[in-house]
């Protein structure tokens, strides 16, 4: 058997087709030991043959696959969005990929709109469950186009899925350290128990007990409209933060705007012990899809993130070097300030990595 990691590539619509092809230019660049296979899943396929997800396309991920490398999906096309939320949606709940881990790191202080913020000021990580609360899709809609219209929109909230998440925090918070070396100290819990009672309270209760198993992390909670305005007034407190899977989607591309924009952040979607999916964190983009102007490194360091979970730490740093270097180079797309496009960015990184 081959000792190469295997990765499944899923570019998916708009950008995703163009960042991605980036990201795999880099990490051969570095002469990571991986494989590729191609998955045309997208918007383009569900219109030639209305497939979202093949039969048994998921138990393949899982099965025959280390990591899988995902681009972005939407597409003006498919109104319904349909093939989005059954890939994208289908591959967070159906292989469990219950732990959405987001790092907010600044590569540079030009980056970061908030006056006086350094890179050391800005180092902390979003763990969002990733298969439960609103995103669900559970509810209905009652007297659909009449004045009584009702929808309702369930939020679930397992005591299993809950402790998990908030287990995974604590692990990270023990296992990992910041980019300067220092220990992680702190896992903050967000919620808005205030006015969600029940919800919040599970989460509550369950945070109070995982916390007690680890003594030496301290706990902070803060009410999620707080914590926005927070981010914003002053995000060096912030360490490690657990959250549920609405106020951690709204909250990670707040924080992606203090690191840079959405072209800057990485994701993964783990699931330890398993095969686990990394994404950038923006979509699809249409505006600006085709034009060679999408940053790639948000897709670049998701590769670089993507390889750390496969133990291929060396190759990791090596590329997270690039692009920080390239970024002070000023080497890169318009978004954050420079002059090249899509492809000559990945060019650059690659360079660099292959150096
Ligand atoms: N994970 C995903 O696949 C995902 C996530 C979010 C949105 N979407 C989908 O993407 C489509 C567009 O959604 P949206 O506009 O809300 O979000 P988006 O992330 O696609 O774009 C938001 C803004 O950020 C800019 N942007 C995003 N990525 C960029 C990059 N790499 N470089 C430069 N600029 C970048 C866009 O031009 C736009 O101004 C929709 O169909 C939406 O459902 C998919």
């Amino acid at each position: 058997m081959s000792a190469k990691k295997r990765i499944a590539v899923i570019p998916g619509d708009g950008i995703g087709k163009e960042v991605i092809p980036q990201a795999i230019k880099v990490i051969e660049a570095v002469g990571a030991a991986v494989d590729f296979t191609s998955f045309d899943w997208g918007a383009d396929r569900y219109l030639a043959d209305k497939v979202t997800v093949p039969p048994d396309g998921f138990a393949t991920l899982a099965r025959d696959f280390d990591a899988i490398l995902v681009g972005a999906f939407g597409d003006p096309r498919v109104v319904s969005n349909i093939h989005a939320k059954e890939i994208l949606l289908g591959m967070r709940t159906k292989m469990d990929l219950y732990a959405n881990v987001r790092p907010v790191r600044l590569l540079d202080a030009s980056l970061c709109p908030l006056k006086n913020i350094e890179p050391k000021d800005l180092d902390f990580v979003v763990i969002r469950e990733n298969t439960e609360g609103v995103y669900g899709d559970l509810g209905g809609v009652f007297k659909q186009g009449t004045p009584d219209e009702v929808a309702i929109q369930e939020d679930i909230n397992t005591r299993k899925g809950v402790e998990r998440i908030i287990r995974y925090a604590f692990d990270y918070c023990a296992s990992n350290k910041k980019l300067d070396g220092s220990p992680r100290k702190r896992v903050l819990m967000c919620d808005k128990s205030n006015a969600m009672t029940h919800a919040g309270g599970l989460w509550q209760r369950t945070f109070q007990a995982v916390a007690a198993e680890y003594k030496q992390i301290e706990t902070q909670h803060m009410y999620v409209d707080a914590l926005c305005m927070q981010m914003v007034r002053d995000p060096r407190s912030f360490d490690v933060i657990v959250t549920n899977n609405m106020f951690g989607d709204i909250i990670t591309d707040l924080a992606a705007g203090l690191q840079g924009g959405l072209g800057m952040a990485a994701s993964g979607n783990l699931r330890p012990g398993h095969a686990s999916m990394f994404e950038p964190v923006h979509g699809s983009a249409p505006p600006i899809a085709g034009k060679n102007i999408a940053n790639p490194f948000g897709a670049i360091l998701t590769a670089a993130m993507m390889l750390s979970q496969l133990a291929l730490d060396a190759e990791a740093e090596k590329i997270e070097a690039a692009v920080l270097e390239a970024v002070r180079q000023k080497k890169t797309t318009s978004d954050i300030g420079g002059a090249l496009g899509t492809r000559e960015a990945g060019d650059c990184i690659a360079k660099k990595v292959a150096s």
